[in-house]
């Protein structure tokens, strides 16, 4: 059958009457998908449907929201008895305390624990528990890295020309919306990542004024970039031994390496993280966890977090019965993505070799980036900015769609395995890679 998407087109055509670039968030669109958007209308495990009726293997699972695949039955059941009985009742629910005590048992910095409903959400009450509770206002945001759309956040996210970045030691602030509080960006101070000599320098010009320093734990947001061996804990003593609260924003890497979060995996403590994304496989399920000292500073809205659908009894149904089925036989679920994304990994190596295509892949626990580059590895932002092309990591996923592939079309976000995903899915990925490869002349 010729592969064939007209009913996106019209529905895309339709939809320009309505929305906004036809979609609800502009990574949706044009911007990455082109002409038009595919739109999607079923998932089952690790296949995703559009309009047409096309099937493809789905690396991106809605951006890592569903660990587990798509539509499994233990979320199916759980929501529907969640649905059944009263989605949300704006009420203490015992279930909050069973889902609270589960992210205890994976998180090991999670005294306390405090719902949110996006990834969003729980960074911007990260950084008002922090600025609060140190009674200091500025903070350290990394280049590349992204904590969501809040104002504060919004400098030096997005690739850009290596010319516009100023100097390492001084990066410009590059600020990535109109309509921002610009205010607001003043205290927001931006440093390279993978380079602890950086952070001390701006702990030094800033001393005594900085509450906190926010980082993704690997760099997930800019491809795939694990951190330098050392350079975390780097960040613990430093921001310990300058009386800074440090933050690690596990939105996207959460339940997504073995063990369910980074400061398991590389064995740090942070004071306050961030939790979202696959938290609610699929349902809009966020957290804000940390030290009791700190967290109580939320108490009577003395830090103020507010939110009528907070800890939606829908939500976090999703996330226990999710919780439990990737903790199952030690966490089997969680060791099997990883398995596949390495076998993935190890597969387009292999790929690239035999064809010689300038590319590299990089890879922590399920989660892998493919970088067409001439470097052997990519280590930041600024590296990226001056040595990845990603208009040819554009062409390489929207040629995989006609073969039954699907990947974000965005060079920045990230591939994902997961617990619905088998060794035949790697194969017959691998198989399309090559012909797509093929057809943009790599
Ligand atoms: C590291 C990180 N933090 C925060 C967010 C924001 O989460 P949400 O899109 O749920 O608001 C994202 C989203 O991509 C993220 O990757």
């Amino acid at each position: 059958m010729p592969y064939v998407t007209d009913k996106s087109r019209d529905l895309f055509a339709r939809s320009l009457h309505v929305l906004i670039e036809g979609v609800s968030s502009p990574s949706r669109g044009p911007a990455n998908y082109g002409a038009y958007p595919l739109f999607m209308e079923r998932g089952e495990g690790p296949y995703i449907y559009d309009a047409d009726g096309n099937r493809y293997v789905d690396w991106m699972m809605c951006y890592g929201l569903e660990p587990l695949g798509h539509a499994h039955p233990c979320i199916v059941q759980a929501v529907s008895e969640a649905v059944a009985t009263g989605p949300h009742f704006a009420a203490a629910t015992e279930i909050e305390v069973e889902v609270a005590e589960l992210i205890q048992q994976m998180v090991p910095s999670a005294e306390r624990v405090r719902f949110a409903n996006t990834g969003t959400e729980a960074t911007m009450a990260a950084i008002r528990l922090a600025r609060g509770y140190t009674g200091k206002p500025k903070f350290i945001k990394f280049e590349g890295h992204y904590h969501g759309w809040y104002d504060d956040f919004l400098v030096s996210v997005h690739p850009a020309e290596p010319g516009r970045l100023g100097h390492r030691n001084d990066p410009i602030k590059l600020v990535e919306s109109s309509g921002l509080n610009r205010q607001a960006l003043d205290d927001t101070i931006v440093v390279p990542w993978n380079d602890l000599q950086a952070v001390e320098r701006a702990i030094d010009t800033y001393r005594g004024q900085i509450a906190a320093v926010i980082t993704e734990p690997v760099m997930a947001n800019m491809g795939i970039i694990p951190p330098e061996p050392g350079y975390l804990q780097g960040l613990r003593d430093l921001t310990r031994d300058n009386g800074i609260l440090l933050i690690f924003d596990e939105v996207t890497t959460n339940l997504h390496v073995p063990s369910g979060t980074c400061q398991k995996y590389y064995g740090i403590k942070p004071d306050i993280s961030t939790l979202g994304k696959a938290l609610g496989n699929g349902l809009p399920v966020a957290a804000l966890v940390g030290r009791a000292d700190i967290m109580e500073a939320l108490a009577w809205g003395g830090v103020l977090h507010y939110g009528a659908q907070n800890a939606s009894r829908i939500g976090l149904y999703a996330t226990r019965a999710g919780l439990q089925e990737l903790n199952r036989n030690g966490g089997e679920a969680l060791h099997h993505a990883e398995r596949i994304a390495q076998r993935l990994t190890a597969g387009l190596r292999e790929l690239f070799a035999e064809r010689g295509t300038k590319a590299i892949v990089q890879n922590v626990g399920a989660m892998l980036q493919i970088f067409f580059t001439e470097r052997p590895a990519i280590r930041d932002y600024r590296d990226f900015c001056a040595n990845v092309n990603q208009a040819k990591f554009k062409e390489f996923a929207r040629a995989l769609f006609k073969y039954g592939v699907y990947l974000s079309p965005s060079p920045v976000l990230h591939s994902i395995a997961t617990a619905a995903h088998t060794d035949e899915h790697v194969n017959v990925t691998l198989d399309a890679m090559r012909r797509a490869l093929r057809d943009i002349g790599q």
